[in-house]
């Protein structure tokens, strides 16, 4: 009896700690905004697509490596290799995994640092009766005041990096039992609300009508980028958790699980943003401010919204803790397997990633002419390559090591399906997946 409880427990658990790192920015944050560049229902229809077709099986192949090496990325990937009778250098995939969560880490702190600033300037009542032109105003400031946007950023990765430092993060997957269910109840309460606004229809019409011209090459790239980062995949972050997944849990069920709570969470950010942007005549493609101006407005309509908007803000604030504290770890997790003390290399790697923050901090004030690359600044450099190239790019050479390098009876166990099931998983992946990803890879760059 009490084994049975365990295993459902720890089941439970596994599937919370995935859905922590899914869960994010990259739902209520960044969906919405790049939907908002791409055109909404073009874009979430080919998201839609490539999180079926490439990131539910290559999150499986992610976890599977760590299932069957049951190390931290470096050493599964070199192990298995060994096996494999492959060459030992498929293990700097861990590291080049490292390095994207490096990148990604840096603006995902200053993001989720503007969060802070909002949680505060809710409980305030800062929002209360203000127009949409009011918050837009007040938003653009806040982006020009450099230091407020480095205090956030700091505090933030603090409270990151302390968790990181005291290697507790494995107990905060609790914190998800309970925030997953709040979060989804206020985005659900948000979504009614939008129901009631005159921009419902618009926004439906919007997120869910695609037109086929609309498709470009642009928006296809977008969608891959966003279909790896919403679920983490790609960054060799899911690895590690696949090393103390139960042994009879079913690997693709978790992945699908984790994938349509992802998903669901966007949709309903979306719907309600969307309805917002269209009921006052705000544009959809305005860029990453779009939910910090949004919300305000529709919690405005509510009542007692002030509050909504800081339980709001609370719930974002956690979730991107979450998700923060999973792209941090691995790369602790190599340093200490390079020898460093576990608070040393916390310590090196939140100095790297304030410091690299601070850049793409300074984007919207300071440094907002310092474009060096591509004509973008560090904040749309750090927010757009690494989730649109290395991930994808990472993404593709962990499917490939999981079904073509790695030895298959290792696969076939870590994935726990019968032999349909396997065939099937590894059809899709060395068929559809792999070539898919370079194509869409190789054609961004031509
Ligand atoms: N999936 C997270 C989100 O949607 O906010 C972001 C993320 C976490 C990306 C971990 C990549 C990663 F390795
Ligand atoms: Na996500």
């Amino acid at each position: 009896m009490s084994e049975t409880l365990e295993r459902w427990g720890s089941k439970r658990a596994f599937i919370l700690a995935v859905t922590g790192a899914a869960v994010g920015l990259g739902n209520i944050w960044r969906f919405p905004y790049i939907a908002g560049e791409n055109g909404g229902a073009a874009f979430l229809l080919v998201y839609v697509a490539f999180v079926l077709l490439l990131g539910i099986p290559v999150m499986m192949a992610e976890i599977l490596i760590g299932r069957a090496g049951r190390r931290g990325p470096m050493g599964s990937l070199g192990s298995l290799a060994a096996q494999a009778g492959a060459s030992c250098h498929w293990r700097w995939l861990g590291l080049f995994g490292a390095l994207t969560v490096f990148c990604i880490l840096s603006f995902y702190s200053v993001v989720s640092g503007w969060s802070i600033e909002f949680l505060l300037a809710s409980l305030s009542g800062r929002f209360s009766g203000a127009t949409a032109a009011e918050v837009g105003a007040g938003f653009e400031a806040f982006l020009a005041s450099p230091g407020l946007l480095v205090l956030n950023h700091t505090l933030f990765l603090l409270l990151v990096m302390g968790v990181v430092a005291a290697g507790v993060a494995k107990g905060l997957e609790r914190l998800n039992n309970l925030l997953m269910p709040l979060l989804y109840l206020l985005l659900i309460l948000l979504a009614v609300y939008a129901a009631t606004t005159e921009g419902f229809s618009t926004a439906l019409v919007w997120l869910f009508k695609p037109s086929f011209a609309a498709i470009t090459l642009d928006v296809v790239v977008h969608a891959m980028g966003h279909a790896f980062f919403t679920l983490a995949v790609g960054a060799c972050a899911l690895m590690a958790y696949g090393a103390y997944m139960p042994d009879e849990q079913s690997l693709p069920k978790a992945a699908v699980t984790v994938a349509v709570l992802d998903i669901s969470v966007a949709l309903l950010a979306g719907i309600a943003i969307f309805s917002v942007v269209f009921a006052q005549g705000l544009n959809p493609a305005d860029g990453p401010g779009l939910m910090f101006v949004t919300l305000p407005i529709a919690f405005a309509e509510l009542p007692g919204g002030a509050y909504w908007l800081a339980v709001f803000f609370l719930l974002l604030l956690l979730a991107t803790w979450t998700s923060a504290i999973n792209l941090a770890e691995p790369m602790v997790a190599t340093l200490q397997g390079a020898g460093f003390g576990r608070r040393r290399a916390t310590l090196l790697v939140g100095l790297g990633v304030w410091l690299l923050g601070l850049l793409s901090a300074l984007s919207f004030s300071t440094l907002a002419d310092f474009r060096p690359l591509l004509g973008r600044n560090v904040f749309e450099l750090v927010s757009s390559v690494p989730p649109d190239i290395f991930l994808p790019l990472g993404g593709v050479l962990t499917a490939i090591f999981a079904a073509w390098i790695m030895p298959r009876a290792a696969a076939h166990r870590a994935l726990g399906t019968g032999e349909r099931g396997f065939a099937l998983w590894q059809g899709v992946v060395r068929w559809v997946a792999i070539p898919l990803t370079f194509v869409v890879l190789l054609s961004a760059f031509l």
